[in-house]
């Protein structure tokens, strides 16, 4: 049977958690007031947006950096649609962070006068579609797939949370002269995360010591947010989202090339012909292999 409608909710074309998303905000987005010091993390989803999160809030909240306050870094960056905890966006004492996974075409209008700004982080799609593969099979809000060639299927029809992935990263690059957004590799991040950390705060125009850069890097490894309650969402996927089992975390694996582990060669190639034909002429750069440069 396919329960695909059962979990998603499609708004003007683009796939939502249905019971997650928050429809009276997405009726009224492209109003959605945008201040000007406000900082968006926009990715498709398992791209390494709780990486980015963290990230920023630790460069944003010296209370986060030197741990003097206890906030989760969800509500440090909250989800724009998903507003879980219904927190009072109007009520949020700026500098706001957001988080959302929308097209660029849904984006609030307030975006475009490009004082705002965009951190685009994006990620191999083979690693994005494993990442996927698992956390949908934990997590009870979204279609629990049986096999890795039906949740491709799946995927590579754009039937996900998402929709498809070639549409939401061509969207946003190429409307880039709208935003005032940074695009950041989640491979370039793995493999050298202080430069990304540099990259980052330059963008946001942060300025930071040497001792801060130090500790930003330290709690933004896999390693520190795995075992960090605050940063890692375990407790808030078992008790707000709810998981299907014990046995999955949000933090799997974080590595690059997963897929190898998991595609079968027809499958490999299979996904490359797709990619090809749907990303031709793209200038973005993809990193599928922790040994490529
Ligand atoms: S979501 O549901 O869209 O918000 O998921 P998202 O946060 O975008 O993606 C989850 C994947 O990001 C990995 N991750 C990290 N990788 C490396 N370093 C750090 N610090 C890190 N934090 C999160 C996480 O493990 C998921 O990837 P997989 O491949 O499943 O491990």
């Amino acid at each position: 049977m396919d329960d695909t409608d059962t979990y998603l909710l499609n708004f003007k074309g683009y796939n939502f958690e249905r019971s997650l998303v928050n429809v009276d905000l997405l009726e009224n987005l492209d109003d959605f007031e945008i201040r000007d010091d406000d900082v968006f993390i926009i990715t498709y989803p398992k791209s390494g947006t709780i990486w980015t999160q963290q990230i920023l809030s630790l460069i944003y909240f010296e209370g986060h950096r030197n741990r003097t306050e206890n906030v989760e870094t969800i509500d440090r960056a909250p989800f724009l649609e998903y507003n879980i905890r219904n927190m009072n966006f109007i009520d949020r004492p700026s500098p706001r962070l957001f988080t959302s996974h929308i097209p660029y075409y849904l984006a609030p209008k307030g975006l475009k006068n490009k004082r705002a700004k965009i951190v685009y982080v994006y990620r191999n799609p083979k690693d994005v579609l494993i990442s996927y593969f698992h956390f949908s099979k934990l997590v009870v809000t979204l279609e629990d797939t049986d096999t890795i060639e039906h949740f491709m299927k799946k995927f590579l029809d754009g039937k996900v949370v998402g929709s498809l992935w070639f549409d939401h990263i061509r969207g946003w690059y190429e409307h880039k002269h709208d935003f005032n957004i940074l695009f950041m590799m989640y491979e370039d991040m793995k493999k050298n995360l202080r430069s990304s950390v540099l990259k980052i705060s330059g963008f946001l125009e942060k300025e930071l010591s040497e001792e801060d850069v130090d500790a930003i890097v330290r709690q933004a490894t896999f390693q520190s947010m795995k075992y960090d309650p605050q940063a890692n969402y375990n407790l808030i996927l078992q008790k707000e989202v709810g998981t299907r089992n014990n046995e999955g975390c949000f933090l799997r694996k974080g590595t690059i090339g997963d897929w190898k582990h998991h595609l079968t060669v027809e499958q490999n190639e299979r996904f490359d012909r797709i990619f090809q034909r749907k990303m031709k002429d793209f200038p973005l750069k993809f990193i599928w292999d922790i040994n490529e440069e």
